[in-house]
């Protein structure tokens, strides 16, 4: 077989014989490939796109790959993934929720890039938490806590980690067939029974319109029924923000508000309703919203913080410089616009533009008025918080246009759009 060959094959609109693609991805894993080629092939399924069935095929190559883990522990396990948006700090307080409700929650997570973040820069802001664990690190501590939140090993999908980094530098990133396997390759190979996608849709996600948002999400789902897991994903807003807070140690303090009973009322409905459809693929009927308030999940976050080094009552950090952005007159807020407020934080030092930049965990911004709250000229709307006062220019030009003040405010719609299962 000939790369060439199934470049043209492609490239000519034909569907990708199973041989093919397990050749293909086979090969580029192991160097016989070279990047221009798959770069040339990624275009191609860009332009001319994959039917599921190829899909599929593509996803399970992706996934042989490399290793699946075996997760043998005594509880349903459940894991959650978001396609990424603005303030999306969900995965911090649902994982210690969803295992204090007696499931084990194996959350394999990335970092960030652009102006969505990442888990693990934000866990990192915590003093002496560590993103990378072993194997065995991983199982005993979803045994003995149920739920780990680290970086994925080395061995997980490696196809996807050298696609992925090929697709970012040639603008073949945004197609359905390619980001559902790439998701799902590393979830499938993770090896959870069971798995709810947060698809958002808005501004600050990936997808920007709900058909586009739908399309992905029933992707996503169908590469998880044909390797058997029992999956559903919800599709959610992501035109604003998520909560208050957007950033690194802002997001984990947002978190543990979360996990002590308090926080932003739309970071908790989307806590308690992503971890009720985990518990319900999982087979466990127990309400989240009461172990919420019963502080078990607190408990259990701060165990899973300390099983990685994490002193969950060290301070976090805080941004050494502050600017406030005010009302510029009487009126209602009557939009924040997630992409300016995530590209925002970005570059207030909160994310990173190439993956091997350092992030400032202190770094970011903070929502004090969301649309629909009424505000007075002059009263603080956003506070923009870095260690590197140079970048407030940038941050305040993102932000431009950004958010309005008006008489009045569209009624926002609902937090989760839908279920597709
Ligand atoms: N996230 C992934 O893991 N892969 C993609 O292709 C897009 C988002």
């Amino acid at each position: 077989m000939s790369a060439v060959d199934v470049i043209r094959a492609k490239r000519d609109g034909h569907r990708l014989t199973d041989e093919q693609i397990d050749w293909v991805v086979d090969a580029y894993t192991r160097g016989a490939v070279a990047d221009e080629q798959m770069s040339a092939l990624a275009m191609a399924i860009f332009l001319n796109g994959m039917e599921s069935a190829e899909t599929a095929r593509w996803t399970r190559a992706m996934v042989l790959s490399g290793d699946r883990l075996s997760l043998d522990v005594d509880r349903p396990t459940v894991d959650k993934h978001s396609t990424g948006g603005v303030g999306d700090k969900i995965t911090l307080p649902l994982a210690p929720l969803v295992a204090a409700c007696g499931a084990a929650v194996p959350q394999l997570s990335g970092r960030g890039l652009g102006h969505t973040g990442g888990t693990l820069d934000k866990l990192e802001s915590i003093p002496g938490w560590r993103a990378r664990l072993s194997l065995d690190e991983i199982m005993a501590q979803l045994s003995s806590v149920g739920a780990v939140v680290c970086a994925a090993t080395e061995g997980l999908a490696p196809a996807d980690r050298k696609l992925y980094a090929l697709r970012d530098v040639t603008s073949t990133v945004e197609a359905v067939p390619l980001i559902a396997s790439s998701i799902m390759s590393k979830k499938i190979a993770e090896g959870a029974e069971a798995l709810v996608l947060d698809v958002k849709v808005g501004s600050g996600a990936f997808m920007k319109t709900l058909p586009q948002a739908r399309e992905l999400a029933a992707a996503l789902v169908s590469i998880g029924v044909d390797h058997g897991l029992r999956i559903s994903a919800m599709l959610t807003d992501m035109s604003v923000p998520l909560g208050v807070a957007v950033g690194n140690a802002v997001e984990v303090a947002e978190s543990v508000d979360v996990l002590r009973g308090g926080g932003p009322a739309d970071v908790v409905e989307l806590t308690v309703a992503l971890a009720r459809e985990m518990l319900s693929l999982a087979g466990i009927d127990t309400d989240p919203a009461e172990v919420l308030a019963s502080g078990k999940a607190y408990e259990t976050w701060e165990r899973m913080i300390r099983a990685q080094g994490g002193d969950p009552d060290a301070p976090l950090p805080v941004g050494g410089h502050k600017h406030v952005v005010t009302a510029p007159e009487d009126g209602v807020l009557a939009t924040l616009d997630a992409y300016a407020v995530g590209v925002a934080a970005w570059r207030l030092g909160a994310g990173r533009a190439r993956k091997e930049d350092p992030v400032q965990a202190g770094a970011g911004v903070l929502c004090l008025a969301k649309p629909g709250d009424r505000v007075e000229a002059g009263q603080p709307l956003l506070e923009l918080r870095t260690d590197t006062p140079d970048a407030v220019p940038y941050a305040l030009e993102a932000l431009a246009g950004g958010y309005t003040v008006a008489d009045s405010a569209v009624t926002p719609g609902p937090l989760v759009i839908d279920t597709i299962r």
